[in-house]
């Protein structure tokens, strides 16, 4: 029986769908070739790597789901695009296209383009976010943390516990906990200057937030008089799971979802890498007309100038047609659909994985899976290295190794052990699905043989992009 998901907490289509194959929203125009690579030659590349994916060369893997940014294929509309660029240093006509495009969905009277997401965070948290400030968000990306912290400020992930339990199915875990918000802010007067939500909640296992959770975050902070943020990297895909799952929004438009999200909100800070459908580019948009000035400034002294930012015209063109793109709900569709595809291929074969599906990616719960492997031997990071190992195939680990070291110094086991399996957009098709599944079940069926790994050498800040790591037990598998 195929899955007639209606309103349900793991919705990922319309009941009114009448077909259940997921086909992908597009005819395939130019292709790139993947290469085939026999287990010595990864079991090579892994000992040259030290045993750290991102050290891997792209070239030797054959799945790749490190990321989803920066890594989708682009459509003929905006190829075309990207030949219009205009290159002009300043009010170029890509920039006045880029303009429209995020004003039309945000409704921001400041937009800055930044060359990436972390861009845009660095420029708004630099100017307003000070020493010993609060920044409390559902939960930080890694870079979003990093740049709190960089200017000596906490960063406090508040998520309900609904989104804190793996294997719960629960519509909306990425909302914010909202008497957890209150008590920060009763306990920390003037000393938080804004409150984040990342949509999708990335590191949470991208799960998205409702509506009514944004409304409600933003009436108890502008109660206090403090602006609210949004994170939107993901802002599509947390629109489309609002029409699937928050009632009342069955009926409206992806687009008319997201300009409703952002209404509520003060300003947001964009990876376009992400739901901008380019492979570059990111920005920030904001109301506050003096932090926008404080924030102009920065940006001409790190980024560029304002018409441009970090980008060149091409990239803005690219950004223009992309963001308007990932709200069709055909392709909305089709990408929650082939995520979901794979949750529920592992769900029956008994692999845990955070529930329900998110919208980017798979999230596989290794505390869950390889319960031998104690925390202090990173067995999200082991599985993750093994997966290339058997199959090819590149994920990242979103546990201790990215979340364990704390700003003093010291170590602390991550909330939770998981291999992220991300999703570029438009780039693999069903099959390239099926393998990857086909892959975690083999490795699931040997689980038991796997050991975990130790840090040899990492640097103290975002070590995970560089740590050499070698395997406990002289190797992988056992
Ligand atoms: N916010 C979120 C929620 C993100 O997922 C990312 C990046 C950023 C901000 C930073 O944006 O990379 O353009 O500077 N996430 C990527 C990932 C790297 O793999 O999830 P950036």
């Amino acid at each position: 029986m195929p899955a007639r998901a209606g309103r349900d907490a793991n919705a990922t289509q319309e009941v009114t769908v009448p077909f259940h194959t997921i086909i992908e929203p597009f005819r395939i125009k130019t292709v790139e070739p993947v290469r085939q690579t026999s287990r010595e030659e990864r079991d090579a590349a892994l000992r040259a790597a030290s045993y750290n994916p991102f050290k891997l060369r792209a070239d030797d893997v054959l799945i790749d789901l490190l990321t989803d940014s920066g890594t989708g294929a682009m459509s003929s509309a905006q190829w075309a695009g990207m030949q219009r660029g205009d290159e002009s240093y300043a009010g170029g006509r890509s920039w006045f296209a880029f303009e429209a495009a995020v004003k039309d969905i945000t409704g921001f009277r400041h937009v800055m383009p930044t060359h990436q997401g972390r861009a845009a965070e660095r420029i708004l948290f630099g100017c307003a976010v000070s020493a010993g400030d609060v920044v409390p968000n559902n939960t930080h990306f890694d870079t979003t943390r990093a740049n709190v912290e960089a200017r000596g400020a906490t960063a406090l992930d508040i998520l309900t516990p609904e989104g804190r339990q793996p294997q719960l199915i629960a519509p909306f875990k990425g909302d914010m906990d909202l008497e957890a918000l209150e008590r920060v802010l009763d306990e920390c007067p003037g000393r938080v200057p804004l409150v984040m939500l990342t949509v999708t909640n990335n590191s949470g296992g991208g799960q998205p937030v409702r509506l009514a959770n944004i409304r409600a975050v933003a009436e108890i902070a502008h109660g206090r008089g403090i602006p609210v943020f949004l994170d939107a990297a993901r802002f599509a895909e947390n629109a489309f799971f609002i029409k699937l799952r928050e009632p009342g929004y069955e009926d409206r438009e992806p687009i008319e979802i997201a300009r409703e999200m952002f209404a509520l909100v003060d300003g947001a800070a964009m990876s376009a890498k992400k739901d901008g459908l380019s492979n570059m580019g990111g920005f920030l948009a904001l109301n506050d007309d003096a932090l926008a000035q404080r924030c102009r400034e920065n940006l001409i002294l790190t980024e560029g100038f304002p018409t441009y930012g970090g980008l060149a015209g091409y990239d803005l063109e690219a950004l223009a047609v992309g963001l308007k793109e990932a709200l069709d709900p055909d392709y909305l569709r089709y990408r929650l659909r082939s995520v979901a595809y794979l949750g529920e291929k592992l769900t029956a074969a008994g692999v845990p994985i955070v529930q329900p599906p998110g919208g980017h990616a798979i999230y596989i719960d290794a505390r869950a899976m390889l319960p031998h492997i104690p925390a202090e031997l990173y067995p999200a990071w082991a599985l993750s290295v093994v997966l290339y190992l058997e199959g090819g195939i590149r994920s990242v680990e979103i546990g201790s190794v990215m979340f364990g070291a704390q700003p003093d110094g010291s170590e602390k086991p991550a909330p939770l052990e998981l291999v992220r399996l991300a999703f570029p957009r438009r780039v693999y098709t069903q099959s390239h699905v099926d393998y990857v599944a086909e892959v975690i079940l083999y490795v699931n069926e040997r689980r038991a043989r796997i050991r975990g790994v130790r840090i040899v050498e990492a640097p103290p800040v975002l070590r995970h992009f560089s740590a050499v790591l070698e395997p406990v037990a002289g190797s992988l598998m056992v």
